[in-house]
């Protein structure tokens, strides 16, 4: 960090309580790094693109390595990617993520085997285009987990098995796999997965679960997931944050409420956007879009301070929460490294500048990461 970078890092920790005098024992340098500071609490990782864990990127991937515990594959693992035709499996960008997270010691994630988009239509369709049935679709989805679990049995530490399987009310999305399958189309998902990988940790993983609704339907469907007996280890609150939402009741209710069942919470996709709302719902449905109008792009040179020190206001809110819950919650996930990367410049509106995250375009990290460095330091009290 630059030296005027730094002091004004230094400023606004001074503003978010960072320097109120307090006693400091013999103190040890304050961690420089994410993965320091939550050492014992939780990891912290980054969702990679494919120029990062090639190396294309090298200062990304010197970043990532220095600060990340855990690593999530942003899209190379998606089923589109890996098994793009019938019988054709393309491997070649996974190994690669994978061997980027072993040599740097990471926990690596595998991001996500049963989804209803970034799924090719093929997979529920036959020759003429029509519906497959349901024993069709079940030797499908059973082949590709087998295949690519299998694959990196003992290396991926764990699955989001599936993905965003619920409505905003809270009831399951009629999504093909629920309309050919059925509601079992989770509990097979989940046991093929335990097939494939005995020792993996096996996720459900979903957007604005911090809502009432939606977050009684999934501590519903956890809960039959358990009386069934069903493999599932944890569940991934994706964290696609603005400013405003949620707020922290919601966030520290939802954590409690998941954790209360005996699974393992993370913070899988987390991201703070800081842009003019664009669309009425909270979350992350990708399929969502809204046209591109300047108002809704007004930052396109830099962020104006006041904005920043709401981010970082704002990072070290929830990770207050997130502190205060460590043991509870076991990994924090960014979507993404730098500002650059982050799809939320092109969603839900195409060709924005966001600044969703701890790093900025040029890579040095904003005030928002000092911010978050030193909340355990600070202890995770207040609002
Ligand atoms: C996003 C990727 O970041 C984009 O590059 C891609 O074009 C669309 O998907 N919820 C998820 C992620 O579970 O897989 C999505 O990732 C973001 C929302």
């Amino acid at each position: 960090m630059s030296a005027v970078r730094l002091s004004r890092a230094l400023c606004l920790a001074a503003l978010l309580g960072a320097c109120a005098p307090r006693p400091v024992p013999e103190a040890a340098p304050a961690p420089s790094t994410l993965k320091a500071a939550y050492r014992g609490a939780f990891l912290v990782g980054a969702a990679l693109n494919a120029a990062q864990f090639s190396g294309r990127d090298t200062a990304g991937a010197a970043l990532v390595a220095a600060q990340f515990s855990s690593t999530t594959p942003e899209n190379v693992l998606k089923w589109e990617s890996v098994h793009p035709r019938p019988g054709v499996y393309d491997f070649t960008a996974p190994d690669r993520y994978v061997a980027f997270g072993q040599q740097h010691g990471m926990f690596i994630v595998g991001h996500t085997l049963v989804w209803h988009n970034q799924t090719p239509r093929w997979v529920f369709t036959d020759a003429t285009g029509n519906p497959v049935s349901r024993d069709t679709l079940i030797a499908r989805m059973h082949e590709h987990i087998d295949s690519v679990v299998g694959r990196y049995r003992g290396r991926v530490g764990g699955w989001d098995v599936v993905n965003e399987a619920l409505d905003e009310d809270g009831s399951l999305r009629r999504s093909p796999w629920l309309t050919i399958i059925g509601p079992d189309f989770i509990s097979l998902a989940f046991r093929f997965a335990h097939e494939a990988d005995p020792g993996a940790q096996l996720y459900y993983n979903d957007y604005s679960l911090e809502n009432q609704a939606k977050r009684q339907g999934a501590v519903a469907l956890i809960r039959r997931l358990q009386a069934e007996a069903v493999p599932v280890t944890g569940v991934g609150l994706q964290g696609h944050d603005r400013l405003d939402w949620p707020t922290v009741e919601q966030e520290d209710s939802t954590i409690a409420a998941f954790a209360a069942l005996g699974v393992k919470v993370m913070i899988t996709e987390l991201d703070v956007d800081v842009l003019p709302r664009a669309v009425r719902q909270t979350g992350a449905d990708v399929r969502l879009s809204a046209a591109a109008r300047p108002e809704l792009n007004p930052w396109t040179d830099s962020l104006p301070d006041s904005v920043q020190l709401a981010l970082a206001r704002r990072y070290a809110e929830v990770f207050r929460v997130l502190y205060r819950h460590r043991g509870e919650v076991t990994r924090v996930t960014f979507w993404g490294v730098t500002d650059k990367d982050s799809w939320k410049n092109n969603w839900p509106v195409p060709g924005r500048t966001n600044y969703p995250l701890l790093f900025g375009r040029d890579g040095r990290p904003k005030p928002a990461f000092a911010a978050v460095l030193a909340v355990p330091s600070l202890g995770a009290t207040g609002p």
